[in-house]
């Protein structure tokens, strides 16, 4: 892959709540996978079908290393995802990388949500007093998606001096502008570095002294920064977008509210639905791979894409439609293999109890703009939902 001048490129297409990316469409109509142009000019090969990206989710021959990282096609400039790749050896990678799954698997587990559930019920509630106290029109992206996922993380980690913690989060955006002024450490990275050292001098029973017992301060602080960025984007995201569904398919909303045992199917499909912007986490082939009619050359970067393939007719009939009555639905939004979210069940945990919250609290709740008008982050941070500006 070299000439990439006319290839298309990603991240033009303004992200929008429910509907697929047109650019993405047109790409999956044409190949399963396709040549493309990264934001950064560089040249990437973009999947999209269900069946090919379920495949290569679960193919060993792309993964976080390259031979020559500085030299590699780069989806985004972006500090946190450069701190995913390194040029070690493929294989040791992965074993480190099973055995970091294993150490953090057991702190998700459904004994440790059960435990956690009725703190987040309180938490949910906590925040619709807030919004009630407010009253009508109110951001619930800022008043409930992004305060509960903060909350709920600093509740799982343990976190110490919370406050500062916060602060450091509302700041997370800011990374990639202090490294752009002169190579400047963002804060967020010291103070995480002093929370894994608060927690090997103070061990307690959490996730972060288990890794202290096992890992470097530097592992610590990236594995910390993965789940932060999730914390302050992925996660929000996809609780806004799953609210903002229900406030435009009303008729799915009182479905539920009269059926709340639909509520485990209702989740999947907002997640199917959710995730709004285009990103990826970047992949490389450390082989050459040949798959749909093509051959993806080892070192080529491969945007596997958990979203489009949501949107994949071969799979989902009307896949615009937002049905919570689908099923079967083998969305892939929490990945798969190797790369299964290991905090999908916190995720879901979230969902269930802003979805049971916020249907019994505020049942009338709607878009106070048109779904096309709700605003959107930049594309440099992944995207995703800015505001969620609701009435009730
Ligand atoms: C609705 C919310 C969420 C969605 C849609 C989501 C989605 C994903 C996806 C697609 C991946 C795979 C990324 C890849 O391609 O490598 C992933 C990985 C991961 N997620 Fe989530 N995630 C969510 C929430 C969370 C939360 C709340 C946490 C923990 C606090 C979390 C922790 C992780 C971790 C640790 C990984 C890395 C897994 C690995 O590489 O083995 N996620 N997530």
């Amino acid at each position: 892959m070299t000439a990439t001048e006319d290839l298309p490129t990603l991240g033009t297409m303004a992200p929008r709540i429910g509907r697929m990316n047109p650019l993405m469409r047109s790409l999956q109509e044409q190949a399963a996978v396709c040549p493309v142009r990264t934001q950064m000019g560089d040249p990437a090969w973009l999947v999209t079908r269900h069946a090919e990206v379920k495949s290569l989710l679960m193919d060993h021959r792309i993964g976080p290393t390259h031979p020559d990282p500085p030299n590699r096609s780069k989806y985004l400039d972006n500090p946190l995802l450069d701190l995913l790749i390194t040029d070690g050896d493929p294989v040791a990678a992965r074993e480190q990388h099973q055995w970091m799954r294993n150490m953090l698997t057991p702190h998700f587990s459904a004994r440790r949500m059960a435990k956690l559930q009725p703190r987040v019920e309180a938490r949910v509630h906590g925040l619709i007093d807030a919004i009630v106290d407010h009253g009508p029109p109110a951001d619930l992206h800022d008043m409930m998606s992004l305060p509960i996922s903060f909350q709920v993380l600093c509740d799982l980690l343990e976190i110490p001096d919370r406050d500062r913690y916060l602060s450091h989060l509302s700041d997370a955006g800011a990374v990639e502008d202090d490294r752009n002024a002169g190579g400047v450490r963002h804060p967020l990275f010291g103070y995480l570095e002093e929370v894994s050292k608060h927690k090997r001098e103070n061990p307690d029973d959490g996730l972060i002294t288990a890794l202290t017992e096992n890992i470097s301060d530097d592992m610590i602080v990236a594995g910390l920064t993965a789940m932060v960025s999730i914390s302050f984007q992925v996660t929000p995201t996809n609780i806004s977008a799953g609210i903002a569904l229900f406030a435009i398919n009303t008729d799915q909303r009182d479905l539920l509210i009269a059926n709340p045992d639909l509520q485990a199917k209702a989740i999947e499909e907002g997640l199917r639905m959710s995730k709004v912007s285009e990103s990826f986490v970047p992949r490389y082939a450390s082989e050459d791979i040949d798959i749909a009619g093509v051959t993806i050359k080892s070192g080529d970067l491969v945007l596997v894409d958990h979203y489009s393939c949501g949107f994949d007719d071969r799979v989902f009939p009307e896949p615009e439609r937002f049905d919570i009555t689908r099923s079967p639905n083998p969305h892939l939004a929490f990945s798969r293999g190797i790369t299964h979210c290991i905090g999908a069940p916190l995720a879901r945990l979230e969902i269930a109890e802003v979805y049971k919250g916020l249907f019994s609290r505020l049942p009338n709740m709607r878009l106070a703009v048109a779904p096309e008008d709700v605003p959107m982050l930049g594309q440099q941070l992944g995207g995703g939902i800015a505001e969620l500006p609701v009435v009730w």
